[in-house]
């Protein structure tokens, strides 16, 4: 199934839709979750903390959207969080130089190169505006920031572009309060900011999107001393080469040199590990490191996990060895102490970050949970059922002679333990056919025989399979079923 199966089963399911859409005002770039939307997500996030946060023994915050002019002139987005734009000189539009240069011409420019190269690209191409073929203005710079006014005065803060900031500045407090040792896991989930040029693609290019962040403090002298490394050795990660996807064991990522060291190999290693366990197809993702023109500007290192999808690979996750960088800016900056004590060292750590797109996630996980069943005439979302939107359907056959009762009952029982869904009208293979569009991995069927026996039927998703049980049955079944793993 592909990006349009996609939306429309998240417009017409309660997945995610624009927001604002009864105004015509209503700007790009911005979109809501339905209630399938946030239960997806809730359950997402979830299975994230599970497999990450406490598998780890990390720390988990919620801090700030807007944060204070100081951070981003420590954290340098003020200066570097720009992307390169050009403007036409006839009708004023404005679109992204790479973007546009990668469309017309197919010449790949990074994001981060000088504006020159673009200048180059445009005049060489003989690159015109797509609207109305003018010539564009030199390429500028454009930040990305979102400014606010705080108070009367309206005090220059910033809505944050990352949610890690709040992390970095919290980290003395932390470390001190919480008795951090290093290594140490902080984590966050929330929203982040970014003024995009061209947003667009629904969930994939967001003016405000949710990000699941990780920084882990490490001493920088102990990157090959970790004794969890055993726990992951032989877990197979894909890595890009210069000509192939290669899948290998962690312990020959490291031993190769493919990846710098254990340390990061091990995150690697969990971070694929969760991903399994969200149905997304793991043999289409690889880890790609990346240039010195494509990184962040914090970044020492990065590599990104990448899913393949109908419209092509998808960065869901940043991975980035931002050394000190971070630390050491808001230490000079606000002129407080980062450093801690590592057993006898005092150190400034280096911190490796997990920075998780939510939004393309669960983006992934549709497209690669959706099944078109031709046989059957229905569109199958066969997701993990620990992540469905809704785990059981709870039916009447018909409302009549005391079986809405009975179902109400039912449903009654179940709904403060499960998603439940309730539905007492329509034809039963319509109801079924909706369910098994929104994910449910079970559908319980209430008919005259329930009235005589306590039985009713439960129809599983995927193979269609009824079987008679006890209704005192149905909540063991469904604890054992829909259950984390
Ligand atoms: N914190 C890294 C990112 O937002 O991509």
């Amino acid at each position: 199934m592909n990006y349009e199966d996609v939306m429309k089963l998240a417009l017409e399911r309660g997945f995610y839709f624009p927001s604002c859409e009864v105004y015509a005002d209503a700007q790009a770039g911005f979109w809501e979750y339905g209630p399938s939307g946030v239960s997806l997500k809730n359950k997402f996030l979830e299975l994230w903390r599970r497999e990450l946060i406490r598998r780890d023994g990390m720390m988990e915050i919620d801090g700030s959207q807007i944060m204070s002019k100081s951070v981003f002139e420590a954290s340098g987005h003020l200066g570097n969080f720009a992307d390169p734009i050009i403007k036409c000189t006839k009708c004023k539009s404005t679109f992204r130089a790479d973007r546009i240069i990668a469309e017309i011409s197919k010449v790949e420019i990074p994001e981060s190169a000088d504006l020159s190269e673009f200048d180059n690209a445009i005049l060489q191409n003989n690159i015109k505006c797509p609207k109305c073929k003018g010539d564009f203005e030199s390429a500028k710079k454009f930040n990305m920031m979102f400014k606010v006014g705080i108070g009367p005065e309206e005090e220059e803060a910033y809505l944050r572009p990352e949610t890690c900031q709040s992390i970095f500045v919290d980290f003395p407090r932390l470390y001190k309060t919480m008795r951090g040792k290093l290594p140490l896991g902080i984590a966050q989930v929330g929203k982040s900011f970014r003024n995009e040029i061209s947003p667009r693609q629904s969930l994939l290019r967001l003016r405000e999107f949710y990000q699941a962040e990780i920084e882990i403090f490490c001493n920088p002298t102990k990157l090959d001393d970790i004794e969890k490394f055993t726990e992951i050795e032989n877990t197979i990660i894909r890595v890009q080469t210069d000509s192939e996807i290669v899948a290998m064991t962690c312990k020959k990522a490291v031993e190769s040199g493919v990846v710098p060291n254990k340390f990061v190999a091990y995150y690697l290693a969990i971070l694929t590990e969760f991903y399994e366990k969200t149905g997304i197809d793991v043999t289409k993702s690889r880890f790609r490191k990346l240039g010195d023109k494509e990184k962040a500007f914090y970044a020492q290192v990065a590599f990104d996990f990448e899913v393949e999808t109908t419209i092509g690979w998808l960065e869901l996750v940043a991975c980035n060895y931002r050394s000190d960088y971070d630390l050491s800016s808001h230490a000079v900056k606000s002129k407080e102490k980062f450093e801690v004590m590592d057993n006898e060292d005092k150190v400034l750590p280096h911190v490796f970050e997990i920075s998780m797109g939510i939004d393309r996630s669960l983006y992934t996980i549709l497209e690669h949970s959706m099944i078109d069943d031709k046989e059957h005439e229905r569109v199958v979302l066969s997701i993990r059922p620990y992540l469905a939107p809704v785990h059981v359907g709870v039916l009447s056959l018909i409302k009549k002679d005391g079986l809405k009762e009975k179902t109400d009952e039912i449903y009654l029982q179940l709904k403060r333990k499960y998603d439940a869904f309730l539905d007492h009208s329509g034809a039963i293979g319509r109801r079924y056919r909706r369910l098994d569009e929104i994910g449910a991995p079970f559908a319980v069927t209430i008919d005259y025989q329930s009235m005589e026996d306590n039985t009713v039927t439960i129809r599983k998703r995927d193979s269609m399979s009824q079987e008679r049980i006890k209704i005192s049955e149905i909540d063991s079944i469904l604890a054992r079923d829909t259950a984390f793993p």
